[in-house]
């Protein structure tokens, strides 16, 4: 063969793989209202950054005819590249071949990006379309999969790890984007379960079509698998470009800082944004969108309709990038309960585990009461977002807009389980339990034999909010660190992150921590 030969050899099968499955199944795709594989990739990596590795990959499998049949790079590419000008390795799963399904050589390729960015540092994101395992190639593929699950739990903690549902993704195919951080799905388009509407309806005689068992409606406002219900791919890939721009390339490394001009930090709005009635709610992202640098703009928000009585997302504060984790008084009082608890713990404990400083509002009155709470395990699963944020090392500020009551005022990242600055507005009430519950447990036999039960019950009421719902008793011990006019959160908390910024402290050494799951 001649060198022209040769060369011409490259060109042709080059041209042969970037057809993965060939156009007819390209434009299938397409007429689905799905980009292919390399066109995601292209939305993903800054222009001309894409390096492809495993091309020219082929299937093993000689059963059921696929002797026959083989495409180049077999239904996956993979490579590295920038993302916002860093490094980022990425596998793109290319349903135009087997649907996507993952044969031995699929699940190879995967792994081999999979331990260069533990090699190397940096984020791996995944880009799912799948039918799941390659079916002619039975336990090869199961044992993929594995190697895939393997590397996802050894991966996790030292680089971030995300994954894009864009297609189906189901069987134990879950899995892998189970244990990744963030789950960003499609909506109409993609659908994630463990087993299908066939079987459901065969096992459960449940009629439940795909959309509506683990489509991203269901799975961002029901089970919370996926943290983004994206409308469309671009604005998928576009949020998951943004959500790496907050984090570090790996547990090492620190979060991109941003540059910061100090202006007049000052925002009035705050100043009236609590009620005078204690029971009357209020819309915590605003107090966020204040605080934040860009505003509502700055403020991603994850698990955006899940457990909306906790808000928790990535924002900046003088540059710097800070996890937010914020009880909601708007939905459901802002109660603690079994999936706010265990969103935030989530958050909380990959915020710890790559260096992203966390910012807590507080207004919660308490935990949700109820047998349902209680049987499904509040005391567990409560538990989960205690131990988060007493587990957690980075620099850590609270701010206590209005109510801070019982178990609930400890767990909210308090002084007492770690963190480093507590501020309160004058609204605060950091107290036990509400008044008129103290009330009428402390100052029973009082409230019995007055003439007036009501007005006794009513006098005494007061008497607890005047002694205890005000921040001034945490403030005397110290336990709150400064009450602060609410137009002035903005600057306290850039200064505080930046009198953090080299905080040091470490857990004692242990082989690992045992969080109640
Ligand atoms: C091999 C597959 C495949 C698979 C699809 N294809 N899934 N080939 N293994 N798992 C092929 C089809 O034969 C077809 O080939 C092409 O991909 C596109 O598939 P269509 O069915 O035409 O597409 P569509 O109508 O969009 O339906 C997509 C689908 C369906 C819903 C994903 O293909 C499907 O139900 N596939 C099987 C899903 C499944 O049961 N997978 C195994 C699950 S168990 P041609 O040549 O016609 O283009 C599992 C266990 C994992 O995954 C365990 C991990 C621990």
């Amino acid at each position: 063969m001649t060198k022209t030969e040769k060369i011409a050899t490259l060109e042709r099968k080059t041209a042969e793989a970037l057809l993965g499955g060939g156009q007819s199944r390209i434009d299938a795709q397409h007429k689905k209202g799905k980009l292919t594989a390399r066109e995601r990739i292209d939305l993903l990596m800054d222009p001309g950054s894409f390096e492809e590795i495993g091309q020219f990959v082929m299937h093993r499998c000689k059963d059921f005819g696929l002797d026959k049949e083989y495409y180049l790079g077999d239904g996956v590419v993979t490579g590295y590249g920038t993302v916002n000008g860093r490094l980022v390795y990425v596998f793109s799963q290319d349903f135009t071949v087997f649907g996507g399904s993952l044969s031995e050589t699929h699940a190879e390729k995967i792994c081999k990006i999979m331990d260069l960015a533990l090699k190397n540092g940096a984020p791996i994101v995944g880009l799912n379309d799948s039918g799941g395992a390659r079916i002619q190639e039975g336990v090869n593929s199961l044992g993929g999969y594995a190697d895939i699950f393997y590397r996802n739990t050894i991966a996790s903690g030292v680089v971030p790890q995300i994954s894009a549902i864009m297609g189906p993704c189901a069987g134990g195919a879950v899995y892998s984007p189970a244990i990744t951080d963030f789950i960003m799905m499609v909506e109409n388009t993609s659908y994630m379960f463990v087993t299908g509407p066939n079987v459901v309806k065969t096992v459960t005689h449940e009629d439940v079509t795909s959309e509506d068992l683990g489509g991203a409606s269901a799975h961002s406002t029901k089970s919370g698998v996926t943290h983004f219900s994206c409308p469309n791919e671009v604005d998928c890939i576009m949020r998951l470009k943004k959500l790496l721009s907050y984090l570090p390339q790996n547990c090492d490394d620190e979060p991109p800082l941003l540059p910061y001009e100090p202006g007049d930090e000052t925002r009035p709005a705050l100043a009236n944004l609590v009620p005078d009635n204690p029971n009357q709610p209020y819309d915590m992202h605003e107090v966020i969108y204040e605080v934040v640098d860009q505003g509502e703009e700055g403020f991603l928000e994850v698990h955006k309709n899940f457990a909306e009585n906790m808000i928790v997302g990535f924002a900046r504060v003088g540059g710097r990038s800070v996890g937010v984790v914020a009880n909601q008084p708007a939905v459901l009082a802002g109660c603690l309960d079994i999936n706010s608890s265990v969103k935030a713990a989530r958050f909380v404990r990959f915020c710890d585990a790559f260096n992203i400083p966390l910012l807590v509002f507080v207004d919660v009155p308490g935990f949700l009461p109820g047998t349902d709470q209680e049987w499904r395990g509040i005391i567990t699963n409560g538990a989960k977002l205690l131990y988060a944020f007493c587990e957690a090392t980075v620099p850590r500020v609270t701010v206590i807009t209005r109510k801070a009551y019982g178990g609930a005022y400890d767990v909210m990242n308090s002084k007492h389980i770690g963190a480093d600055m507590n501020y309160a507005w004058p609204s605060a009430e950091i107290a036990v339990m509400g008044a008129k519950g103290a009330a009428e447990i402390i100052f029973r036999k009082e409230i019995a034999e007055a003439a007036d039960h009501e007005a006794m019950h009513k006098q005494k009421e007061d008497e607890y909010n005047q002694k205890f719902a005000t921040p001034w008793r945490a403030a005397h011990r110290g336990f709150i660190d400064e009450v602060i006019l609410p137009e002035n959160t903005r600057k306290k908390v850039i200064t505080a992150f930046k009198m953090l910024a080299n905080k040091a402290t470490s857990l004692p050494p242990k082989k690992h921590s045992n969080l109640p799951l």
